[in-house]
């Protein structure tokens, strides 16, 4: 697969094959993290996989409560998601009840005093520090693609950093930044992905001002 093809169908993977994932392949997707950028170069992220399933459901069990309230606030409208709204909440909450069924669980660690945020001195949220993470994040979501696997990225499990960081031993000044779940996805990988259109996010010269695609065919 090229960039591209790998790029364009790395969607969020919430139906799995119970089939296990070798330490090895976990191993590739996650060397693909070392190569990511951060600022001056400070490496903040490391990860911990879990695949025992009692860990798994006592992750599950921190899990749900967050997202039964995260789906009852959609319900309400106090959330906005993007298109095919029905369709995401129901298979997301398909995924959060079967999560501790998920071969293997990547909690995403990052040292936060070498995260280099440029912007806490702001009047907004601080967002500068993930960019130190993210990057090595995306680089396993991708890589794991490329050899066929599922996975997906959620948060939710960052509002119990406490209990995750005593279940999972993580030191004091560590903090989480996400969970993956990956394993073999049990549907295909799709062909398109769901996103705006370049004409809706890229600007010349000034927000707002279209910019020339040229020869580029939107997918
Ligand atoms: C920061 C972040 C948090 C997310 N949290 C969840 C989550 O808790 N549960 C879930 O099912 N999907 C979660 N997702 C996946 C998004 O719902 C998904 O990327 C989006 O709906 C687009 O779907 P696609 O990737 O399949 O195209 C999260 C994605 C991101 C980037």
């Amino acid at each position: 697969m090229n960039l591209s093809e790998v790029m364009e169908s790395t969607n969020t993977c919430r139906f799995y094959q119970k089939k296990p994932v070798c330490d090895q392949d976990i191993a590739v997707t996650l060397e693909a993290a070392r190569f990511s950028p951060s600022g001056g170069n400070r490496q903040p992220v490391s990860f911990v996989v879990i695949k025992d399933s009692d860990m798994k459901k006592q992750m599950q069990a921190l899990y749900l409560p967050f997202w039964e309230t995260y789906v009852q606030a959609i319900d309400e409208g106090m959330v906005r998601l993007g298109s095919k709204d029905k369709k995401i909440v129901a298979s997301a909450d398909y995924f959060a009840r079967h999560l501790a069924e998920i071969p293997v669980f990547i909690v995403v660690c990052a040292q936060l005093a070498d995260c280099h945020a440029t912007d806490t001195d702001l009047d907004r949220l601080s967002v500068v520090g993930g960019a130190s993470i993210y990057p090595a994040v995306q680089n396993v979501l991708l890589r794991a693609r490329s050899i066929g696997l599922g996975t997906a990225l959620t948060t939710l499990l960052c509002h119990v950093e406490p209990q995750i960081k005593e279940l999972l031993n993580i030191p004091e000044d560590i903090s989480t930044a996400a969970m993956i779940t990956m394993g073999w996805p049990s549907k295909k990988f799709p062909k398109k992905l769901l996103r705006r259109p370049l004409s809706e996010i890229a600007w010349a010269e000034k927000y707002g001002t279209p910019l020339g695609t040229g020869t580029i065919i939107e997918k």
